[in-house]
């Protein structure tokens, strides 16, 4: 196999599309498109998620020091575009694209229900890596669709048609 350099940029893929969901102090919800994610740690559970400072979100993560990681199905796929790409700062985005909205049950952060999988996650550190922070998010609460779980609780991801 003959090997030349690639890009740097972004060299690790394919990355999951999720959708990070928050609320500001002031109580305002909103959610973003991440790419930068995954998980960071099995025992205790832990996922990271990656959010560029000039991020309307940014702050409200920063603020109230939780998010939810809300997986994205196909079906989602109209949802993901558009909060990927306008912001907070111009509108209840959320409202705009008809999204869903819960309580989180363990974080002060909104659930996306039409999502098939929400993680809560409340921030334990975070890292300025470069043009993205990594927020580390212990996971608090998983909560996922009941016809996608298998009965020892572990989510069937063969069922789930990601993004
Ligand atoms: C496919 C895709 C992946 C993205 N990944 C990230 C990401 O990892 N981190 C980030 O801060 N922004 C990412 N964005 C951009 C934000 O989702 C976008 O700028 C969004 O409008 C920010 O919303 P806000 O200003 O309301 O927070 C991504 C956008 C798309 C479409």
């Amino acid at each position: 196999m003959k090997k030349a350099n690639a890009n740097m940029k972004s060299c690790l893929q394919p990355a999951p599309k999720i959708l990070v969901s928050c609320r500001g102090a002031d109580g305002k919800n909103n959610a973003l498109a991440v790419a930068y994610c995954g998980n960071c740690s099995y025992a205790p559970p832990m996922v990271m998620v990656g959010i560029v400072p000039s991020r309307y979100s940014y702050h409200m993560v920063k603020e109230t020091k939780c998010f939810v990681v809300n997986l994205v199905g196909v079906e989602q796929k109209e949802m993901f575009d558009y909060l990927g790409s306008h912001s907070g700062r111009d509108e209840d985005k959320l409202a705009k694209c008809g999204a869903a909205v819960a309580e989180g049950e363990k974080v002060n952060a909104p659930i996306l229900e039409d999502c098939p999988v929400n993680i809560e996650c409340s921030v334990v550190d975070s890292i300025m890596t470069g043009s993205h922070e990594m927020f580390i998010g212990k996971v608090e609460a998983v909560h996922c669709e009941k016809s996608l779980l298998k009965e020892n609780g572990d989510i069937d991801f063969s069922k789930i048609n990601l993004l």
